[in-house]
C-alpha cells in the first residue's frame, strides 16, 4: 500500500488502522503523493529513475501519516503540513536508501534494494539528494523551529546508524546501548514527524511535548517490533527478508536478553554467530531462533513494544479528543500488532 486513493477501497471496518488512517487523511496524502512525485525530479534522469524505484514500491507511509493527522487533530488549516509530512518521507527514503548500502540487504519493499540494481554510488548519491530536497521542503514550510527539529532528527539518524555500525558484531552490547542506538536512527524521526506538528499549529510547548512523546515511544515500538520479526516474521508479508540482523552480528534486544539469560554453552553460541557471522553454519539460525523462543525473549521484546506503544496512546491524553487522535491511537496499536 502507498497511500494513494484506490479506485473501489474495501469497507472502513476491514482496513487495517493504517490503511484507515491513510483513508481519513485522504486528500491530505494526495497532495503529500504530489508533492514527492514532484520533488524527485531532476533533469538528471537517474535521479528521478532511482528514487522512484524505491518510492513507487509502495512503503507504509507511516511517518507522513502521523506528521498530516497530528495537524489535522489540532485543528491546523493552513498547507504546511503537507512539505512537512512530503519532508519526513524524503528523510526516511533516504536512510533506507543508505541503509540498504551499510546493511547490504537484498530485499526492500518486496524488490531488490536500489544498491543491488544500480550499485551503492548510485544509493548513496541519490539518497544525498533526497535529503537535500528534503531540506527545500521544510524551508517550503516556513517554519525556522520545525526546520530546527527536522535537521536535529536527520544528523540523531545518522549517529544511530553510524553508532550502530560501530557496534556490530560486538556481543557485549547490551539492552540500554541498543535502546540509545534505535531511540537514535528510528525513533528520532517518529518524533520529529509528531512534533512538527504542534509547532506549525502553534498549540504551545505541553502539545509539542505530547506529541515529542507520542511519536517516540510509537518509533521505539516500532523498531522493537521490526528487530522481533527479523527472528519470527515472513519475508514476503514484510517485503524484506528476516534473519537480516543476526547474518551481519547485529545485537538487538531478543539476543541482548538471551545473553543475559544464556548458559556457557549458549554463550559461547551467541559469541561465536555475533562476533564472527561469516562463520555461521545454515543451522546456526534456527538454533537462534529456538533459544530465543526458550527463553521467551521474542516475547519479552514485544512486551516491551506494547509497554512503549502504550505510552504513545498515554501522551495523546494531552491532545484533542476526536478522529484524528483515535486514529492515533489505533495507528500505535498496530504497530505492536503488525506482522509487516
Ligand atoms: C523501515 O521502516 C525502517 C525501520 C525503521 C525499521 P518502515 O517499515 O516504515 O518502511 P516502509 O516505508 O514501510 O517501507
Ligand atoms: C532502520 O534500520 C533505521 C534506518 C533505516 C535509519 P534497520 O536496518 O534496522 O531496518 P531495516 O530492517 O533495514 O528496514
Ligand atoms: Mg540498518
Ligand atoms: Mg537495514
Amino acid at each position: 500500500m502507498n497511500g494513494l486513493p484506490q479506485e473501489n477501497p474495501p469497507p472502513d471496518h476491514e482496513l487495517n488502522p493504517v490503511a484507515r488512517l491513510a483513508a481519513l487523511a485522504g486528500s491530505d496524502m494526495e497532495r503529500v503523493e504530489a508533492l514527492i512525485a514532484d520533488r524527485m525530479g531532476s533533469e538528471t534522469e537517474l535521479i528521478p529513475k532511482v528514487a522512484r524505484y524505491l518510492v513507487e514500491a509502495g512503503g507504509k507511509r507511516i511517518r507522513p501519516l502521523i506528521t498530516v493527522a497530528s495537524a489535522r487533530m489540532l485543528g491546523y488549516e493552513g498547507e504546511g503540513h503537507h512539505s512537512l509530512a512530503a519532508a519526513v518521507e524524503f528523510i526516511h527514503s533516504a536512510t533506507l536508501l543508505h541503509d540498504d548500502v551499510v546493511d547490504d540487504s537484498e530485499l526492500r519493499r518486496g524488490r531488490r534494494p536500489a544498491n543491488q540494481v544500480w550499485g551503492n554510488a548510485h544509493s548513496v548519491l541519490v539518497g544525498d539528494f533526497l535529503f537535500a530536497r528534503s531540506f527545500m521542503m521544510m524551508v517550503d514550510a516556513g517554519s525556522m523551529e520545525a526546520l530546527h527539529v527536522l535537521s536535529r532528527a536527520a544528523a540523531v539518524i545518522a549517529e544511530g546508524e553510524v553508532r550502530q555500525l560501530a557496534a556490530v558484531r560486538n556481543i557485549e552490547i547490551g539492552v540500554e546501548t541498543y535502546m540509545e542506538i534505535i531511540d537514535a536512527k528510528t525513533a528520532a524521526l517518529f518524533a520529529a514527524a509528531a512534533q512538527v506538528s504542534p509547532i506549525l499549529a502553534g498549540s504551545g510547548t505541553a502539545l509539542e511535548t505530547a506529541l515529542e512523546t507520542y511519536g517516540r515511544e510509537l518509533g521505539l515500538a516500532f523498531q522493537l517490533v521490526d528487530d522481533a520479526l527479523d527472528y519470527g516474521g515472513l519475508a514476503e508479508d514484510l517485503g524484506k527478508n528476516t534473519g537480516d540482523d543476526f547474518a551481519e552480528g547485529k545485537m538487538t534486544l531478543p539476543v541482548a536478553l538471551a545473553m543475559e539469560k544464556a548458559d556457557a554453552d549458549e554463550k559461547a553460541f551467541w559469541t561465536r554467530v555475533i562476533t564472527d557471522p561469516s562463520q555461521q553454519t545454515a543451522e546456526d539460525f534456527d538454533r537462534a531462533v529456538e533459544i530465543l523462543n526458550r527463553h521467551g525473549t521474542l516475547d519479552a521484546t514485544l512486551t516491551a513494544a506494547r509497554e512503549h506503544a502504550a505510552r504513545a496512546v498515554s501522551a495523546l491524553d494531552a491532545a484533542p479528543s476526536n478522529v484524528w487522535s483515535e486514529s492515533l491511537a489505533a495507528l500505535a496499536e498496530f504497530v505492536v500488532e503488525r506482522a509487516y
